[in-house]
């Protein structure tokens, strides 16, 4: 059985109290009635993780980073090491969305050191893939996204796959209150274990946890996660109001 996870990706949302407030909603509603197959992770902004990390400790409520760098310490202004987060928490990172592809133009070989990075301290990866609208309407969505999981993941070993889960989020979907279709995401997600057979051994890809991201809401979450290919959500604007996040974690202790 693969793990089913919903994490939210907090972006660039939440002052420290607000953060708080936030997962003390959610703690309350997870304490009362704890999901039985579902992880649940939530991502916030660098100055909030230490404070949220010490308000869940002991909760079932994960705590991941949105970035890391790759070094794990130095003179590099502004960045922050996959140690620091560790010591502020995380126990997760989201690396590669297509936010920091495309305004802070990470690449492959940048989300590659960064995977490595992040696995060598053991964290979790939450692996963002996904095709632009212009690559969609060019038929090249299969394309980009065996390119992006061959380059990103250059180099690793089939025991680093265990730490990792791919969130395939169609950048067109993000943000756009537009997701894909069930039928869309089922697609890209059983294409995606395929590449993982090939680039790494049968049998491997139908192990990993295949999470899809795009404007996932408590409306659209059921038919989303009823597909058979897909074991949970990246959310983003959703997951800002415990109410709305909570519901697309009810959806996933319901789906198949
Ligand atoms: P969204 O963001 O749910 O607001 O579309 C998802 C993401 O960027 O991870």
């Amino acid at each position: 059985m693969r793990q089913k996870l919903i994490a939210g990706n907090w972006k660039m949302y939440k002052t420290i109290p607000e953060a708080l407030q936030l997962v003390k909603q959610l703690r309350t509603k997870m304490e009362k009635n704890p999901p039985a197959k579902t992880k649940v992770v939530v991502c916030p902004p660098f100055t909030a993780l230490a404070a949220v990390s010490e308000t869940l400790k002991s909760s079932a409520i994960g705590v991941g980073a949105q970035n890391i760098f790759w070094e794990d310490e130095g003179a590099y202004t502004g960045e922050v090491s996959a140690k620091m987060i560790k010591n502020a928490g995380a126990k997760y990172v989201i690396i590669g969305h297509s936010e920091r592809r495309r305004y802070f133009k990470e690449d492959s070989q940048v989300i590659n050191k960064k995977i490595k990075t992040a696995l060598a301290h053991k964290l979790h990866v939450i692996h963002c893939v996904g095709e632009t609208l212009e690559e969609r309407e060019q038929e090249l969505t299969r394309d980009i996204v065996l390119n992006q999981v061959e380059w990103d993941l250059k180099n690793l070993a089939v025991a680093d796959l265990k730490n990792l889960t791919i969130a395939y989020e169609p950048v067109w979907a993000i943000g756009t209150g537009r997701n894909a279709t069930p039928e869309q995401a089922q697609e890209v997600h059983s294409f995606l274990r395929e590449i993982l057979d090939a680039l790494f051994q049968p049998g491997v890809g139908k192990k990993m946890t295949i999470l899809y991201g795009g404007s996932v809401k408590p409306e659209n979450a059921a038919a989303l996660l009823s597909q058979p290919d897909v074991d949970g959500a990246l959310v983003g604007g959703a997951c800002l109001e415990a109410g709305s996040f909570w519901k697309i974690i009810q959806a996933s202790e319901k789906a198949g």
